[in-house]
């Protein structure tokens, strides 16, 4: 027995457990456009998204019969190649489907896409091994029909199940094989749609799913990645990327960044950076940073992790073990004993290093904008921070991935991307 209302529950693909539209309707106007159809006046493209995709240029696209096939041939060549990339899973999704996995209850996908698309799909995003079915259409002409989709997701045996959806199909399908049929809103139908089509219940957003789906669940543990580097790494440019990839994993991302972060450290921030402050010693600038730190772990960083986010934090205290310890010769251990009381064990659970050479950095700095109190500093003391660096990167094999940062910045972004993902989907499948 498990804790939650539902012991089986099965989910529609698109509009549900991702948000499809744009990868569905641009695919759908690429190939009307090859064709040399025009989209017929007043049509909403994101109509299509849910049904049967033959239905859909034949009634509402008005393709002629005889070029449906030639249509969704011309779809898919477009969806594998940029489709998909504009797809994203909607935030909590994970977290919902692990919350049901381990309660024991089975999970379920019942989509109208070809079973080979969707699990290439659920691949790509690290989210197969959630589901005890896939069950979707054959690459054929004949058609399952959602009821039918619906009744091979569930298992042999249940108690209560229920069928979560955005479309009336799903509604539907529900109410025909006689389980309860939960809409979501947030999807491409309408509340209306999903009224008359005899939703028992309607959420607004996924976090409400949850709520619905996993009452009183404990919402699994979030994660905590900083990004590291010298100035003139190009961390910013790269913090920006990765934020935007990792939201369309899934994650639901808190941004972030040190000195900073919430208001109290933001005005340390001032007085640390400030380029008047000339005569801040060494350890007065080590201990503000540290203090700016405290205030930051405790008031953003322990309790966004705790709500299961994933905070992505550009710069932590390796920053000041770097730059405090190696830069102004304070001394690794010295720092991290002034750092302690403020991280907490807090530790970050995977940090991104932008591996550049210090003189390559400076020379790339001096080149931007007027540089703050820290930045005028010159080569020996980057050479230390960078030994620094090092010395941390060789200590913490584990927790650091280190990415070559002397390259283009979609070669840095790409490369910076793919070895977040691995370490936090490892089981991830993702198309090239
Ligand atoms: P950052 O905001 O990353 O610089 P920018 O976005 O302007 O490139 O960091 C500001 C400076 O603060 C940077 O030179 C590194 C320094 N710093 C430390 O010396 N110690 C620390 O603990 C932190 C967090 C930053």
């Amino acid at each position: 027995m498990n804790i939650y209302p539902y012991d089986a529950v099965i989910f529609d693909l698109d509009g549900t457990l991702f948000d499809a539209e744009e990868g569905i309707t641009s695919s759908a106007a690429y190939a009307m456009e090859r064709l040399g159809y025009p989209i017929p006046e007043g049509v909403d493209l994101r109509e299509i998204v849910g049904p049967p995709l033959v239905n859909s240029f034949e009634k509402l696209l008005l393709l002629p019969s005889e070029l449906v096939t030639r249509a969704i041939g011309l779809y898919h060549e477009y969806f594998m190649s940029e489709g998909l990339a504009r797809y994203s899973v909607y935030p909590h999704v994970r977290s919902i489907l692990e919350m049901l996995v381990n309660e024991h209850v089975h999970v379920g996908l019942a989509t109208s896409k070809p079973y080979t698309l969707a699990k290439t799909i659920l691949e790509n995003f690290g989210l197969v091994k959630y589901f005890d079915t896939i069950v979707g259409e054959a690459n054929s002409e004949d058609h399952l029909g959602k009821p039918e989709l619906i009744r091979r997701a569930l298992p042999d045996k249940y108690n209560r199940a229920a069928m979560v959806g955005d479309r009336r199909f799903d509604m539907e399908g529900a109410n025909e094989v006689g389980i309860e049929a939960i809409g979501v809103s947030y999807g491409c139908g309408t509340e209306e749609e999903l009224t008359h089509s005899g939703a028992a219940v309607i959420v607004p957003d996924t976090e409400s799913l949850r709520a619905l789906l996993c009452p009183g669940g404990e919402i699994p543990r979030g994660i905590f990645l900083t990004i590291e580097g010298l100035d003139g790494s190009g961390k910013t440019t790269q913090v920006d990327i990765l934020e935007k990839a990792l939201k369309q994993y899934g994650f639901s991302v808190l941004r972030t960044r040190e000195p900073g972060g919430c208001d109290i450290s933001e005005e340390i921030r001032r007085i640390v950076l400030d380029a008047n402050n000339m005569e801040m010693c060494a350890s007065c600038e080590a201990l503000l940073y540290a203090a700016s730190r405290a205030q930051h772990v405790h008031q953003v960083i322990r309790p966004a992790v705790e709500r299961g986010q994933l905070v992505l934090c550009d710069r932590f205290a390796d920053s000041s073990i770097a730059y405090q310890g190696g830069g102004r010769d304070l001394g690794m251990e010295t720092v991290q004993q002034i750092n302690a009381p403020a991280v907490a064990d807090m530790n970050p659970d995977v940090t991104l290093y932008l591996d550049i050479n210090h003189k390559i950095a400076l020379n790339r700095r001096l080149s931007a904008s007027t540089p703050d109190r820290l930045e005028v500093e010159n080569y020996d003391f980057y050479e230390r921070t960078q030994k620094v660096y090092e010395r941390l990167i060789r200590d913490n094999k584990k927790r650091f991935l280190v990415v070559d940062a002397h390259r283009d910045i979609q070669s840095i972004a790409k490369d910076a991307l793919d070895m977040v993902l691995k370490r936090l989907i490892p089981e991830i499948k993702r198309e090239a």
